[in-house]
């Protein structure tokens, strides 16, 4: 084993070697041992030098995990070389493109030493994960990268999920241990003003990219560090995306684009990662490009596509308890904005009764989205945020406020295998006593799963014909009322 020692030294000697090494050319103590004892079989392996080593006995042979670790390992310890190689008084002076280039020379010539251990594409990987650790978000970094994963769940430092095309994956990202996680979020958080530790435990943070992080960490979290970041996607879900992956059929957007059109309030309701922003993004297409539209959102989404557009964004309270600014605070202050049509992101509290009263005077045509998980609950819901707001407003004179504000309720549900469907089109057409009163207008039944456990299932018209239609003729959108006649509906 001692080309292995050898190997090791080489790498130690380089660090010494560096301006900033310690120059007595004896191992650092900080430098930790590179390999662990599993390595040899498997570094064998991948060179092809099996030969120079005795054949290792079947319970020495590495195990993917071991090899991982290992591969850990030494990252781990180039990128501690690397920081060390590298002339720290010189950094300050670099530009970013410069001190990458040193970065990746330290690292290629660290990496050279060990050109026993490591094949060539091993060590391109090894150099580049070693670049992503200093100037990005780590092992995030490639998953970051990739255009398809939507979302990235952190369980733990060897525990990382990702969903991909609406499903769910375990990746084989890893981090070193808890601190390391700990280390990445904060870096995170730190570039947008924001902290994350003991006394301040969670915490949102919106990445350069526009992807949206959580982050909870220990005493909050039981098991250390618990990370969920939404991918803000290059490019949003379009109509005819949804129309080609079967979520909504022909006749159901054609209804939903007159109504976003002839300027109906319409709520999307669902669960978390339903589907609600994605099609209120792709509904905003059908806003005409001469109203002028306010946008609030907790943390900006929405890719509106028309020319005159406002957005807000809401700011959290600062490290002292200050400064924040709440959805409600912003839908007040659109309203003195001149909007033709105000999008709340997703109305989460007492923004409610606002944006209700918005809607009832004047700015019909505002959409927003509600976690909620059928339409009856979607304005149950409502009914309780309007609650929130701190009027002693009795239940009926609220729901008279709802029923006269929300003419559609359309409801989005994230079904078995990841597909996401329209599941109802609602319309609520006033009050039967002290009742809302709502009718099914299109809906999705699932009728199984396929053998990849995958919702089946089908789209139909109930055969009933919405009562907005005459407000939707009058609006310069008429909708054929054949449109509504009960069948089922193909996609
Ligand atoms: N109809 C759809 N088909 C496939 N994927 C979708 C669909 N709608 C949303 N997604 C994906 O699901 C994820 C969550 O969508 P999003 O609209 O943000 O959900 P929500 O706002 O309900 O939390 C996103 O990655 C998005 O790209
Ligand atoms: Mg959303």
């Amino acid at each position: 084993m001692a080309w292995i020692r050898k190997g090791q030294e080489d790498l130690v000697q380089a660090a010494n070697n560096s301006p900033n090494g310690n120059g007595n050319g004896r191992p650092d103590e900080s430098i930790p041992d590179v390999l662990p004892a599993e390595a040899p079989a498997e570094t064998a392996k991948s060179n092809g030098t099996a030969t120079a080593v005795a054949e290792p006995a079947p319970e020495e042979v590495a195990e993917k995990s071991g090899d991982d670790d290992w591969f850990l390992a030494l990252k781990r310890d180039l990128h501690q070389q690397v920081i060390s190689a590298i002339n720290l008084g010189a950094v300050g002076n670099m530009r970013e493109e410069e001190l990458r280039l040193e970065v990746r020379r330290q690292a290629e010539t660290l990496c050279q030493r060990r050109a026993d251990l490591l094949s060539l594409a091993e060590r391109e990987q090894l150099v580049n994960e070693v670049l992503d650790e200093t100037f990005g978000l780590g092992p995030l970094e490639p998953l970051m990268r990739d255009p398809e994963i939507s979302d990235i769940l952190i369980n733990g430092p060897k525990t990382v999920y990702i969903e991909k095309k609406g499903r769910l994956e375990k990746s084989s990202v890893a981090f070193h241990d808890e601190q390391h996680v700990l280390q990445v979020v904060q870096r995170i958080v730190a570039q947008m003003g924001r902290r994350v530790d003991e006394t301040c435990p969670m915490v949102d943070a919106r990445l350069p990219d526009g992807s949206r992080l959580n982050a909870i960490i220990k005493p909050l979290a039981l098991d250390g560090p618990l990370v969920s970041i939404r991918r803000f996607g290059a490019r949003p879900l379009q109509i005819d995306d949804l129309i080609e992956n079967h979520s909504i059929t022909k006749e159901m957007l054609q209804f939903l684009s007159a109504c976003v059109e002839g300027r109906t309030n319409v709520l999307i309701s669902g669960g978390t990662g339903s589907g609600k922003t994605t099609l209120l993004n792709a509904l905003s297409s059908y806003i005409p490009p001469e109203e002028r539209v306010a946008t609030i959102e907790d943390a900006a989404e929405l890719q509106l596509q028309q020319p005159h557009v406002v957005r807000m964004e809401t700011r959290p309270e600062n490290v002292e308890g200050e400064g924040e600014v709440s959805t409600r605070d912003l839908v007040r202050n659109a309203l003195r904005m001149r909007p033709d049509r105000i999008i709340v992101g997703e109305c989460r509290g007492s923004e409610a009764l606002d944006m209700l009263q918005a809607m009832n005077t004047g700015h019909d045509g505002s959409l927003t989205t509600i976690h909620a998980n059928t339409p009856r609950d979607a304005l149950s819901r409502l009914e309780m945020m309007v609650g929130m707001a701190g009027f002693d407003l009795p239940i009926w004179v609220i729901r008279k406020q709802v029923a006269s504000a929300i003419n559609i309720v359309v409801q989005v549900a994230r079904l078995m295998g990841g597909v996401r469907k329209i599941v109802k089109i609602s319309e609520i057409t006033g009050m039967e006593g002290d009742v809302l009163s709502m009718h099914d207008i299109f809906e999705y039944k699932q009728t199984g799963l396929d053998e990849n456990r995958v919702a089946q299932g089908y789209f139909s018209a109930t055969g009933i014909r919405p009562t907005c239609l005459n407000k939707l003729a009058a609006s310069g959108v008429p909708v054929p009322v054949e449109l509504f006649e009960r069948r089922m509906l193909s996609t």
